[in-house]
């Protein structure tokens, strides 16, 4: 890979793109299996539409180390059998930090450290801050769709096994004034 050059980034707050774009991942609900308390319902709806639930664009800039990738995630709106639509979630193999900055409609960021669990209400300008080794997920609590800004060392890593062998500490369900956290447990 050439070394990146200094560059702006054009970011279109409507339609949430990037101006040069890296790649997107887009996440149905079949990538997120496991994930949902309800078993049942989370097979309904693969079996169904398998609807989208979120999309991460990136930037240009790689993920290795010593680069500040950047990324755009969109959580759509929706609940399965009342817990709201979210991201996998993660944690950083070697512990880095991360930053969140909130752009548009209302979410959350959970994280868990293995024993504490914290909770952060996530709406446009919020900045959340991520610590090192605090496992991370983003929920959408709102009835549009939610979307944030991540900025994290390239080299950082996503280890998706250990929020499905040690969860998240809590669960997040919709409730009429936001979001009823409720303690975690496994599926
Ligand atoms: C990167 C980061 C975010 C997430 C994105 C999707 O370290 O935390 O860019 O990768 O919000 O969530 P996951 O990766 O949990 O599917
Ligand atoms: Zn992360």
């Amino acid at each position: 890979t050439p070394p990146i050059s200094p560059m702006a980034i054009a970011f279109d707050a409507e339609n949430l793109t990037l101006s040069p774009a890296g790649p997107t991942l887009t996440r149905r609900m079949s990538d997120l299996e496991g994930l949902f308390l309800d078993t049942d319902a989370w097979a309904a709806a693969v079996h169904g539409d398998d609807p989208v639930v979120y999309t991460v664009t990136s930037s240009p800039v790689p993920e290795i180390d010593r680069e500040l990738p950047q990324s755009i995630t969109t959580i759509m709106p929706g609940h399965t059998s009342g817990e709201l639509w979210m991201t996998k979630g993660h944690q950083h193999p070697d512990h880095q930090g991360e930053i969140y900055l909130a752009l548009k409609g209302r979410g959350g960021l959970l994280m868990f450290d293995g024993e504490r669990t914290e909770w952060l209400d996530m709406l446009p300008g919020t900045i959340g801050y991520i610590p090192p080794g605090w496992a991370h997920r983003s929920v959408n609590t709102g009835d549009e769709p939610y979307a944030f800004l991540a900025v994290y060392p390239g080299g950082a890593g996503h280890d998706y096994g250990w929020v499905l062998e040690h969860g998240m500490g809590s669960r997040a369900y919709r409730a009429t004034d936001g979001v009823d956290l409720r303690p975690y447990s496994a599926p």
